[in-house]
């Protein structure tokens, strides 16, 4: 009897993670697209920085200068702007969240 507890229990616990990886693997895809369709155009699809953006003074999203600001710091130039940053208010707080999040995986 005590087998097929220990049978279940590894089943439930293996399928949690599996669930768990491919739901932060979709909302990983959906921020990428976001940044891809708003904010590509200044920030470049890799986050380096358009020829555009750059005219604009974005920094290279890649290196430390942008990484060692904190996610609160990134969070409030997302939703309010900056410079020739255009405020993103529409958003929802969790697409700015992911947003970051999506920043962070830039990181060299
Ligand atoms: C019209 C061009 C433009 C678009 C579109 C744009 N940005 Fe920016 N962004 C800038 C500029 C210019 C700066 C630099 C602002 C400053 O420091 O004066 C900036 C700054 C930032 C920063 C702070 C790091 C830095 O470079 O100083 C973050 C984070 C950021 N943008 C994220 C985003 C995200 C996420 C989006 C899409 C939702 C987006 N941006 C869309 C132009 C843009």
């Amino acid at each position: 009897m005590k087998r097929v507890y220990v049978a279940v229990f590894t089943l439930v616990t293996a399928l949690a993670v599996v669930l768990s990886l491919s739901l932060s693997a979709h909302a990983q895809n959906a921020s990428e697209t976001l940044f891809k369709s708003k904010c590509a155009a200044c920030h470049g699809p890799d986050g380096t920085g358009s020829a555009t953006g750059k005219k604009l003074g974005a920094h290279d999203f890649t290196t430390a200068e942008v990484q060692k600001m904190t996610d609160a710091q990134l969070t409030d130039t997302i939703t309010n702007g900056k410079g020739k940053m255009p405020a993103y208010k529409s958003l929802k707080p969790e697409d700015i969240k992911g947003l970051v999040a999506y920043i962070r995986t830039l990181k060299k």
